[in-house]
């Protein structure tokens, strides 16, 4: 595909992302309706949808809307690209720029150059003081890709090992005995042998860091209340943890066994009805408003309503009640958010804390895209 043609595409994904489809599913339904794109064909439009999405409001200013051909002729300005090599009307590009599309679009406001909506500028500004500006410059970029060395089958190293014998290198991160950067070479990785034998797993550094602060010994017992596809349940069985995974959408979990057996982990699935018992850890892994992962997910950043938000934290707080009554006394229970905002983290453990005495704070941590790499936040809460 040459670059128009593949503007072209990238146009036809935003303006289905802008009727409301999901940036993911739009992507892979225009890659299976288009046999004549290659590989890097699919990377190139991908990329070009996603760092649109992260920058959309920027991108709209300078293009003039936000219809799917105003947001590319926005990307093409901020990278001083002229726009007629794209919207040439020739082949498969797009059809060139009216005369009012070539007079549309202004630089960007100093609140637009955020990239962010302006109710959320606020509250980060409010929970970040002097690091908002870096913080919402941060999730206007891409995100690196890391992973998980799977201590079950192999030590960080020995996976860097084998993933440079497939083409991948990685950097060995201190901060974590799991982590790895993949610097190059990403895009093999899952054709690797590494990725088949379940060596590594695609896994952000502070997840890792928040999964290696909770000091498992062999045989633990945990429930992860809020399972989902199972990362979290996988890095805690890794570390020795006998895992019981459930989730309030038990379909969720409908990969987790063939993901526990790739990573030859055990992993017990509770009763759909709801897990029974006590544990020695309950980790409530919520869902959140994914502001720490909006690198990731940039679509999510501009469909966040402050509405929604209200409606995730009364989910937080309810899923919150309920892990508590699944800790045996002495027992841990450890609540992780992908978000920034201090309303799903701090500000829920504090109500927590009010509402049940028997429990106290033994640590909290809030992980930022500035220092670690998603926004993450754990605190574990000890009965
Ligand atoms: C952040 S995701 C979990 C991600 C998962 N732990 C992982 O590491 O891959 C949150 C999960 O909570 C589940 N959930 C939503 N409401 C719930 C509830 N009331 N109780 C338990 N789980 C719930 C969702 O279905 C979703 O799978």
């Amino acid at each position: 595909m040459t670059p128009a043609a593949r503007a072209a595409a990238a146009i036809e994904i935003l303006d289905a992302i802008n009727a409301g489809a999901p940036a993911e599913a739009q992507l892979t339904r225009w890659a299976r309706a288009s046999r004549f794109a290659g590989s890097g064909d699919r990377a190139a439009v991908r990329d070009l949808v996603y760092a649109t999405l992260r920058r959309r409001r920027s991108r709209a200013a300078l293009g003039g809307g936000d219809s799917g051909r105003a947001l590319i002729l926005g990307a093409l300005r901020e990278a001083g690209v002229d726009p007629a090599t794209i919207f040439d009307g020739t082949g498969h590009g797009p059809a060139p720029l009216t005369v009012e599309e070539s007079v549309a679009g202004r630089p960007p406001t100093a609140a637009e150059a955020l990239d962010l909506p302006d109710w959320i500028s606020q509250r980060f500004q409010h929970d970040f003081g002097e690091n908002f500006p870096q913080i919402a410059a941060t999730l206007r970029e891409r995100a690196p890709v890391w992973l998980r060395a799977n201590l079950a089958r192999a030590t960080a190293a020995q996976a860097q090992s084998a993933l440079a014998r497939d083409g991948i290198e990685t950097a060995i991160d201190p901060r974590c005995d799991t982590a790895l950067c993949v610097t190059a070479g990403e895009r093999r990785l899952q054709a690797s042998a590494a990725w088949r034998e379940g060596l590594v797993e695609l896994q952000d550094l502070s997840p890792q860091i928040a999964c290696a602060a909770l000091e498992l010994t062999p045989g633990t017992r945990v429930l992860d209340l809020c399972a989902g596809g199972g990362g979290k349940a996988l890095a805690l069985a890794a570390r020795g943890a006998q895992v019981t995974a459930w989730d309030a959408a038990p379909a969720r979990m409908r990969d987790l066994p063939r993901r526990a057996e790739r990573a030859g982990a055990r992993i017990t699935l509770a009763d759909p009805s709801g897990p029974q018992g006590l544990y020695d850890l309950v980790v409530a892994d919520v869902p959140c408003s994914g502001s720490g992962t909006w690198r990731r997910t940039p679509d999510a950043k501009w469909r966040l309503t402050p509405e929604n938000l209200v409606a995730l934290e009364r989910t937080q707080a309810a899923i919150l009640t309920r892990a508590a009554t699944h800790v045996r006394t002495g027992g841990r229970l450890a609540y992780m958010t992908c978000s920034l905002l201090r309303s799903e983290n701090e500000a829920q453990v504090a109500d927590f804390l009010s509402a049940h005495p028997d429990f106290r704070l033994e640590t909290s941590r809030r992980m930022s895209p500035l220092t670690e790499s998603d926004g993450f936040f754990l605190a574990v809460l000890r009965r």
